[in-house]
């Protein structure tokens, strides 16, 4: 079973998930809990569905969402940070979502730069941050995360990247727990970066479950792609490119993305 007094009874945060909407079927937990922000729900205030009919990914693409299998949920924020930091906090869900497979699913998670989420170099999670702001400061932000919990057959235009915890990991999991330690991992994780205004403080977990560090990467610059080393993060999220001069370049995951020379990741 997955519903609601399932994740109550297992979500133990002090702020995080604690006010809960579930919904068995949502156009798209975003829009939802952009909706419910904007009507002043508490922060922490997390929406969550069964499937989506029309769950959104990044750059415009939609986000494959069928019934009884995945996990879609997003969580409401109200940051006291101005709207140029407000990318770490995608950074910091990645983090939280990579570190709560690892405890629950017996498999190894790995971040591709900056919030994909990957197992054995094939993608379960995307996340998107949406931000409200309203003259130059931020009213809200949500963080929608989709995670590939127990789908078996994937669309073909996604297929050669997609996979699920249940394929890599061969066993079933509950979705429900998984959504408890993802938001005990966050809520722990975004104290210490609003307490810090940055990623300092989880600068080296994050590293160390970079799946593109030390690795060949392609900078799809929109003024001129370019090849270079990932060797890490910044306390502004920032990938950290070693180019063939030797110089770091500071990629800022809003203007440019980056694939790997040899694929995916
Ligand atoms: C990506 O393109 O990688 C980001 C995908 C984000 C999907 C999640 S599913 C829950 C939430 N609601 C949405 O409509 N999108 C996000």
């Amino acid at each position: 079973m997955y519903g609601r007094e399932e994740l109550a009874e297992l979500i133990r945060t002090k702020w995080a998930g604690r006010s809960l909407h579930y919904f068995d079927e949502l156009g798209s937990t975003n829009v939802q809990a952009d909706l419910e922000a904007g009507n002043g729900v508490q922060e922490g205030t997390l929406v969550v569905a069964d499937m989506q009919t029309a769950g959104l990914g990044r750059r415009g693409r939609s986000w494959h969402s069928p019934a009884g299998t995945n996990i879609y949920f997003t969580l409401i924020l109200r940051p006291s940070c101005m709207p140029d930091q407000a990318s770490g906090i995608t950074l910091v869900m990645a983090l939280a979502v990579a570190e709560a497979i690892g405890e629950s699913c017996g498999v190894r998670a790995q971040i591709k730069w900056p919030n994909d989420v990957v197992v054995n170099g094939k993608k379960v999670c995307g996340i998107l941050t949406q931000m409200n702001v309203d003259g130059g400061a931020i009213r809200h932000v949500v963080v929608g995360v989709g995670v590939n919990a127990g789908e078996q057959d994937f669309p073909p235009e996604i297929a050669a990247t997609a996979t699920s915890l249940q394929v890599e990991s061969g066993r079933k999991l509950s979705r429900a727990s998984l959504v408890a330690a993802i938001m005990r991992f966050f809520e722990e994780a975004y104290e210490s970066f609003m307490r810090d205004g940055g990623l300092a403080p989880v600068r080296e977990r994050y590293e160390s479950l970079l799946v593109n560090r030390g690795r060949a990467v392609i900078v799809l610059d929109p003024k001129g792609e370019y090849k270079g080393i990932a060797r890490g993060i910044n306390e502004r999220g920032e990938l950290l490119v070693e180019r063939e001069d030797g110089s770091i370049s500071n990629v800022y995951a809003g203007e440019v993305s980056v694939r790997g020379v040899y694929g995916y990741t």
